[in-house]
């Protein structure tokens, strides 16, 4: 029996945070388990913001290994660097011819620069380059290249899905057959839910942020600066409004957070004790992940291994994708 298929784009944008581990990654592991699963290193993506050689090789690198130590399986996941995959530019021009300019500039992403510029007197596109601008091609070829049904992302993504639907209609209706398939957006209920030390959704740009493989002394520390109100211990605490509780949930099992639940509601219970108890729970997952991404670390070869044989397979798929629009369009 095929299983679809699951596809998503990791952008290598530094050492992800807790909020990617629960929002991202946990969920397209999770995902992996039933699907066919393409999983890739959005390296052309990242360089419309990072262009420092060293610093592009080094976040790539880094971001693979923290997916390989989170439990992506390669013998049972495609996992590829987008770069080692040159079909997707290819597409990516096909896509252009098919891609109205107007569509580009409703992009929120661009849109909001856009907006920024004209806040701030200056020419409405300063500081746009057009890798920006075509943002959603790029990523319409990534998905359309190989044939994904679902595409795990953020709430923030779901408006490339749309245009990449959009897109590969317009190809599919001007040749009459269906030679891309129409990819749907698969975001998680808990995307954007976890909080960061502040309270805020856990983000780079509010620097709240956990890093995900801090050891764990540092890991000990930052969530000793979880933003608590003042009450007292003797006072009972409520676990719906409290920052501590809202990470605890999504760390530990159904039975733990009912007995921690419980000692709020007792009163009782320093908020020391509830970050310890937060501590435990987040270490608990995440000590076998951790020392996994320090041996890899170690280990770039490897991972470089992993990443080469995985491109070379995804450029089967890749391949014949684009004989099939070749032929269609008249160019093979
Ligand atoms: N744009 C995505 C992000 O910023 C990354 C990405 C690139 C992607 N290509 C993709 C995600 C294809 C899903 C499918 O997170």
């Amino acid at each position: 029996m095929n299983k679809k298929v699951s596809l998503t784009g990791i952008k290598p944008t530094g050492m992800p945070h807790l909020g990617n581990y629960v929002g991202s990654i946990r969920p397209a592991l999770e995902l992996a388990k039933d699907f066919d699963a393409r999983y890739f290193i959005a390296d052309y993506h990242a360089l419309n913001q990072i262009k420092d050689p060293v610093k592009l090789k080094d976040m790539t690198f880094e971001v693979a290994a923290a997916w390989l130590a989170c439990g992506l399986d390669p013998n049972s996941v495609l996992f590829y660097r987008q770069s080692d995959v040159p079909e997707t530019f290819e597409l990516a021009t096909i896509l252009m011819a098919f891609t109205p300019k107007g569509l580009m500039n409703r992009a929120h992403a661009y849109k909001a620069v856009v907006q920024q510029n004209e806040e701030d007197g200056n020419a409405q596109d300063d500081g746009v380059n057009i890798g920006l601008f075509t943002y959603p091609i790029l990523m319409s070829a990534d998905i359309l290249l190989f044939d994904a049904d679902v595409v795990p992302v953020g709430k923030d993504q779901l408006q490339h899905l749309e245009m990449a639907n959009d897109i590969a209609q317009s190809i599919n209706f001007n040749y009459k057959s269906e030679i891309l398939k129409l990819p749907q957006a698969f975001t998680h209920d808990n995307a954007g839910l976890i909080v960061g030390l502040d309270g805020r959704k856990m983000s780079k740009s509010y620097n709240n942020e956990i890093s995900l493989f801090l050891p764990e002394k540092k890991l000990r520390k930052i969530i000793m600066k979880i933003v608590t109100n003042s009450q007292t211990i003797e006072e009972p605490k409520d676990p719906e409004t409290c920052n501590v509780f809202s990470l605890y949930k999504v760390f530990a099992t159904p039975e733990q957070q009912q007995q921690l639940k419980e000692r709020y509601l007792a009163g009782g219970l320093g908020w020391g004790d509830a970050k310890q108890a937060l501590f435990e729970a987040i270490n608990e997952q995440l000590k076998q992940p951790r020392e996994k991404y320090f041996e890899l670390l170690e280990n770039r070869e490897y991972v470089d291994s992993v990443l080469k044989e995985g491109a070379e397979k995804a450029r089967v798929i890749a391949s014949a994708t684009i004989k099939r629009l070749r032929k269609a369009i008249g160019i093979d």
